[in-house]
């Protein structure tokens, strides 16, 4: 495929991840057609006020709908020759009690993807879905005794006591984190996790069906500007940012030291734009992450020190159903699969972060909603503390 000739087709793409990757192909000369259904949890209501989305809406065919509706996926499918997939309900939290509306959004629409191409195969070549790292669970540890791990998810009892990290399922001995690679077992902890190894598989099992190649992104966390200031669901970095700046307390889940490996957004759609537009042989399923890992209370020491102020944060003990402990991606087959790439560290992608959430109208309505979201989540049993 010549780089120079695409019509591209991105599903969700108003989003975070989306709206970069959109920005980068238009940039490089591409043809691109959006669908969104621009969703007011992510977008809140003036869907001008974004910048990024605003350059994308100057360059881009716009249209608007909803990806689990069969005639706007035809429709904006019609003349494309490479796919990529963003759409999603992304907050793990909220997908513990809004399981009918994650599953709906996350795998009936790829459902309708796959149907959809199953009439378009002569003219689509390429897929790419985005994935996430949520399909492993509590992921990859090392027992000194029995070598490599995979606990499960982790006992509520012992949280409530006090013991997060997970155990050795077999000698139930402590256990040291390891990084995740794609063959390792995939045992999801959360609905969302489920529902994303779901859309995954629809998209990958009916394009190796159709002769279509498909590539599945398994993101870990991806931070940068451009990322939702008001989503009170998901992404810790935004809502960190918000309660700092307001000088209110940050709480801190569990004892502070739950790990998570964040990569910034430009290395992401960097992989995006590989992925869908150099040669790769068709089922790849690629982590895409740095591989290093770090503590949430790093994460508030980082962002107290980009933004310059004294962070008021409690270790709180509380912990919610369904999240993990530690995350990191082993990025061997990425370097393999999509070549070699210097990633963003994590303390020059927090400045640039910070930087351009200063420079944003920011939302206060966010904090606010982030508090709502943990009273939804203890109202359903899903938040809990020290017993
Ligand atoms: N951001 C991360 O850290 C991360 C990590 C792992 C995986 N992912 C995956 O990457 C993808 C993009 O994530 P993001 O952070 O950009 O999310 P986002 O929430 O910023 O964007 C998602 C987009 O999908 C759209 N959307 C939601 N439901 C839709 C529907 N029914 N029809 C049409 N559009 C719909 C929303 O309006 C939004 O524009 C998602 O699939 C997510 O699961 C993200």
């Amino acid at each position: 495929m010549s780089e120079s000739t695409h019509k591209i087709l991105l599903i969700g793409v108003a989003g975070f991840i989306g709206s970069s990757t959109a920005l980068r192909l238009l940039a490089g000369g591409h043809q691109v057609r959006i669908l969104d259904s621009f969703d007011p949890q992510i977008h809140g209501e003036d869907l001008k006020k974004s910048a990024t989305l605003r350059k994308v809406w100057e360059g881009a065919e716009v249209q608007v709908g909803d990806a689990r509706d069969p005639v706007a996926v035809d429709r904006a499918l019609r003349g494309v020759d490479t796919v990529y997939y963003f759409a999603a309900g992304t907050g793990t939290g909220q997908s513990m009690y809004q399981v009918r509306q994650y599953t709906d959004v996350n795998v009936n629409a790829a459902a309708v993807l796959a149907e959809q191409l199953i009439q378009k195969k002569a003219e689509i070549q390429r897929v790419v879905v985005s994935s996430s790292r949520a399909v492993y669970g509590e992921g990859a540890y090392r027992c000194a005794q029995h070598g490599p791990v995979f606990p499960k998810t982790r006992s509520v009892d012992a949280m409530q006591q006090g013991r997060f990290e997970p155990v050795c399922p077999v000698c139930g001995l402590a256990v040291e984190a390891a990084a995740s690679s794609e063959g390792d077992p995939v045992q999801p902890t959360s609905i969302y996790g489920i529902t994303k190894y779901a859309q995954e598989q629809v998209v990958l099992n009916l394009c190796a069906a159709m002769g279509i190649t498909a590539v599945a992104l398994r993101y870990q966390n991806v931070f940068g500007p451009g990322q939702s200031l008001r989503n009170p669901y998901t992404g810790i970095l935004s809502i960190f940012s918000q309660l700092l700046l307001e000088k209110r307390q940050i709480n801190v889940f569990e004892d502070g030291l739950a790990t998570r490996d964040f990569v910034y957004i430009d290395d992401v759609v960097e992989f995006n734009l590989r992925a869908g537009l150099h040669a790769v042989a068709g089922g790849s399923v690629l982590n895409v992450g740095t591989g290093k890992r770090q503590t949430l209370l790093d994460v508030v020491a980082a962002l107290a020190d980009a933004y310059g102020r004294e962070a008021d944060f409690k270790v709180s003990g509380q912990f919610r159903i369904g999240d993990i402990r530690h995350a990191a991606a082993d990025g061997t087959n990425l370097r393999e699969v999509l070549g070699g790439h210097a990633f963003v560290g994590f303390g020059q992608g927090i400045k640039a972060f910070a930087g351009w959430v200063q420079s944003e109208e920011t939302d206060r309505a966010l904090a606010q909603g982030y508090l709502r979201s943990l009273t939804e989540m203890s109202a359903s049993g899903l938040l809990k503390g020290a017993r």
